[in-house]
């Protein structure tokens, strides 16, 4: 079915951001949420972001007023939307009740997709009396926008053909979904993310290395090469590529690295007082004399070049 109105539930940070997206890609929205003040935030962001979303390859229907605000009540409002993005807040109790709500609002083969980053979507169906089938999480990295990396997180009783229809929707407007085969939390970029900061924050906590070093380290080194070709391929052709590179990298550097992750066992970060204030001054320091609004906009034109690049 093709897809031409979009529901999004939740203007917040990430919910704003995917209606930016959707409108960019010549789509139709219909935006809801609760909070005195969303529609005008709303507005101002959209504004703030479509210089940078034109610099994109955009839709030549892409129009920065195709989207109806309606407050808290979706509920008259999604009878005719083609795929619901949620965005609420991430509590338990808020998105069982929102979802049983969204379930009652739209056409039973409609996806409903939740941004969030920590519940899986089996834990915020047990109210949905019409097709929890259609629901899974398509979790973004933020800003969506910018960054193409959908996680589609399916529960184990989502029909087979919604999760393809929610990755096929996500690719039309140019992001990269990735199937999560099961749910567990963090997902898998969370998970990975984690698993090196929590040895950056060791390092910088412990005065090893400084932020501003630590920082210099990924974003000329592992950075670059993973955002060219991921970790493990970059491991197979370390390893000389071909069929049996990554199984000779792991037989030539395995044994010394494995050794530095016992070490790294033994000097976790543990989150205490101490640790924290560490690190906190070390990054303090990185920022100083620094406006995090012009950072802001350096990051985000460097990360459109990029990407533009990769495409
Ligand atoms: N912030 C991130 O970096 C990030 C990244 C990926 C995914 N997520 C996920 O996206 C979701 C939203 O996060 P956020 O950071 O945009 O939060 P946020 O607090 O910025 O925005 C939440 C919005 O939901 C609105 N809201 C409150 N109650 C509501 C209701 N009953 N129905 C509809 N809307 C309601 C609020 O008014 C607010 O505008 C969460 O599930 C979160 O886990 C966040």
């Amino acid at each position: 079915m093709s897809i031409r109105t979009v529901g999004v539930v939740g203007t917040g940070v990430i919910g704003a951001s995917w209606t930016g997206l959707f409108l960019a890609h010549g789509l139709k929205v219909i935006v809801s949420d609760p909070a005195p003040g969303a529609e005008r935030g709303l507005a101002d962001y959209l504004h703030s972001i479509w210089p940078t979303l034109e610099r994109q390859k955009i839709s030549p229907h892409a129009s920065l007023t195709n989207y109806r605000f309606v407050g808290a009540n979706f509920k008259d409002h999604f009878a005719n939307v083609d795929f619901v993005q949620e965005n609420a807040p991430e509590r338990l109790e808020l998105k069982t009740k929102l979802f049983a709500e969204l379930d009652a609002a739209t056409r039973p083969d409609v996806v409903i997709a939740s941004s969030s980053s920590g519940i899986p979507s089996s834990r915020f169906i047990s109210e949905c009396a019409i097709n929890p089938a259609r629901v899974l999480i398509g979790h973004p990295f933020n800003p969506p926008h910018l960054m193409p990396l959908v996680e589609v997180v399916p529960h184990p009783k989502t029909a087979a053909s919604i999760t393809e229809a929610a990755k096929s929707f996500y690719k039309s407007v140019g992001r990269n979904p990735v199937h999560i085969r099961e749910e567990l939390p963090g997902f898998a970029a969370n998970r990975l993310q984690v698993a090196l900061l929590n040895e950056a924050y060791s390092l910088v906590s412990r005065g090893i290395i400084s932020a501003e070093d630590l920082d210099t380290c990924v974003t000329n080194s592992l950075g670059p090469r993973w955002a060219a070709t991921g970790p493990l391929l970059s491991n197979a052709m370390g390893g000389g590529g071909g069929t049996d590179g990554l199984k000779h990298a792991l037989e030539h550097l395995g044994p010394a690295s494995r050794s530095w992750l016992e070490d790294m066992k033994a000097h976790a970060f543990t989150w205490t007082p101490k640790e924290l204030d560490a690190l906190s001054a070390s990054v303090s320091e990185e920022l100083r004399g620094k406006d995090t609004k012009d950072l802001e906009r350096q990051r985000d034109d460097l990360l459109v070049e990029i990407l533009s690049l990769k495409k």
